[in-house]
């Protein structure tokens, strides 16, 4: 099939190479002329696991090329997937003016048949918006498909490759059918195509996000109180995850999620149930927590520290949201830095991917080292943000020759409590006795 993939976000991205990898001609769109030249170059803009290689395979075997030329794109395309930023607005709903007016350009251009996909993560009702924004200009008939897409960031090919599901929103038998051919080698293992109308899976991708989101956040609540009452969240959770019907994932305590999608659905989705006069209580309850919880471990610091922590220096180690990616898109670690910086605190950080973007953010301000025990080196304490996999096993020894005082404030859980206690450290985590 021919495809056009207007927006080389991270969505788009990966969209566009997976399909180019199961043998479809991609055609990637974007305003961005020098990042389409990068990656007319086989550059890869951003860092994902895997993506490289079937990015560069799929330009050396000619399935896969960009444009910033949305007309010439579009032209040959029997699918126009729109994968396009829908930022928070100043009141947290979604913002369509990117989605809305790339619909609108379609119109003009469009001169035979097209599905038009949205993938980004709309609001329910945003289908018809696309469909009346298109059809405002359009001479041609056209269908218009929500299929939101559910990959994770640092998984992006390997759940684009083997979804759990595919979700199909349409009212129309044609573009279904087109849908279907086109999913069809990525659900052959037996994972469910579901098809449905353009409101409920545009809801289905809220509804799956914002109770992730809460799922988490009750959990970062059960770890609060474990501290409290002294009892071990490591625990609590392994005697919950292993009923069945709560499941093992996603129970992990830590410092509040971030990245560019629950903060920004959770929001939109109460913003969407207040606008259409239902209050999203629970949702408006997770917001809150989560913003408290992004800062627990420094409340932890504080007390410590009784409040002292100017002329400090602390270490910090991972600032990407999470791991096996360079996003820091609300990501805890530059709350953290922040609240460091305000309490007149020095900061000596290490990430393995992200330091890059966050100086894009904090310049100078901080430190950027070049690996684990350099961030380490003459720090009073160090601090843990995100769980990479090269922070859980480093090398007690030299940490504790490199740290003034072997203190560790682990926002992910990374140790054993007992271990660290045995080694000497002063170790504070999240749900766990100290
Ligand atoms: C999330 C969803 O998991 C994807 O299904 C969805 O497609 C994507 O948003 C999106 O809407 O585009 P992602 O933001 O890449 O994917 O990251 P997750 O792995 O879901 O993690 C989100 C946050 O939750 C991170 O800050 C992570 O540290 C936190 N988290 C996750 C926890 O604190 N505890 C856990 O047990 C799991």
């Amino acid at each position: 099939m021919k495809i056009a993939v207007v927006g080389t976000g991270y969505v788009g991205l990966v969209t566009g190479t997976c399909f180019a990898d199961t043998g479809n001609d991609v055609i990637c769109v974007d305003i961005d002329a020098k990042k389409v030249e990068r990656m007319k170059n086989g550059e890869v803009p951003i860092y994902e696991p895997y993506l490289d290689t079937v990015f560069e395979r799929n330009i050396r075997q000619e399935r896969l090329s960009f444009t910033t030329d949305l007309k010439a794109a579009v032209a040959d395309a029997e699918i126009i997937f729109l994968a396009l930023p829908t930022p928070p607005g100043e009141d947290g709903s979604a913002d369509l003016s990117y989605v809305l007016g790339v619909a609108e350009e379609l119109g003009h251009i469009i001169t035979d048949y097209k599905v038009i996909v949205d993938k980004s993560t709309v609001p329910v009702g945003t289908a018809e918006l696309v469909r009346q924004a298109v059809a405002k200009n359009a001479k041609v008939d056209f269908d218009i498909v929500s299929n939101p897409e559910f990959l994770r960031e640092g998984f992006a090919v390997e759940d684009f490759m083997k979804p759990d599901r595919v979700v199909i929103g349409t009212s129309s038998d044609r573009a279904a059918k087109v849908m279907e051919d086109l999913y069809k080698p990525f659900v052959r293992q037996g994972n469910p195509l579901i098809i449905m109308d353009e409101k409920s899976a545009e809801l289905t991708k809220y509804a799956a996000n914002a109770f992730l989101a809460t799922k988490i956040t009750f959990m970062n609540e059960i770890a609060n109180f474990c501290e409290l009452v002294g009892a071990d969240v490591d625990m609590v959770r392994a005697g919950m995850g292993t009923d069945t019907r709560i499941g093992k994932r996603f129970l992990f305590p830590g410092i509040g999620y971030g990245g560019s999608c629950f903060p920004k659905d959770v929001q939109a989705l109460a913003k969407s149930g207040a606008e259409n006069g239902y209050r999203f209580e629970i949702l408006e309850s997770v917001l809150d927590v989560n913003n408290r919880q992004k800062l627990s471990l420094i409340r932890k610091l504080k007390e410590y520290y009784n409040d002292a922590l100017s002329g400090k220096t602390f270490a910090l180690w991972g600032l990407a949201f999470k791991p096996d990616t360079d996003d820091i898109r609300e990501a805890p670690a530059l709350y953290m830095i922040e609240e460091l910086l305000k309490a007149g605190a020095k900061v000596k950080a290490f990430d393995p991917e992200a330091m890059e973007n966050v100086k894009g953010i904090f310049g100078d301000k901080i430190e950027y080292c070049d690996n684990l025990y350099d961030s380490t080196k003459d720090a009073d304490a160090l601090l843990i943000a995100t769980e990479w996999s090269v922070f859980r096993n480093p090398n007690f020894t030299k940490l504790a020759g490199s740290l003034k005082e072997k203190v560790i404030f682990d926002g992910r859980n990374l140790f054993e409590t007992k271990k660290l206690k045995d080694l000497g450290f002063h170790y504070e985590s999240i749900g766990r006795e100290k």
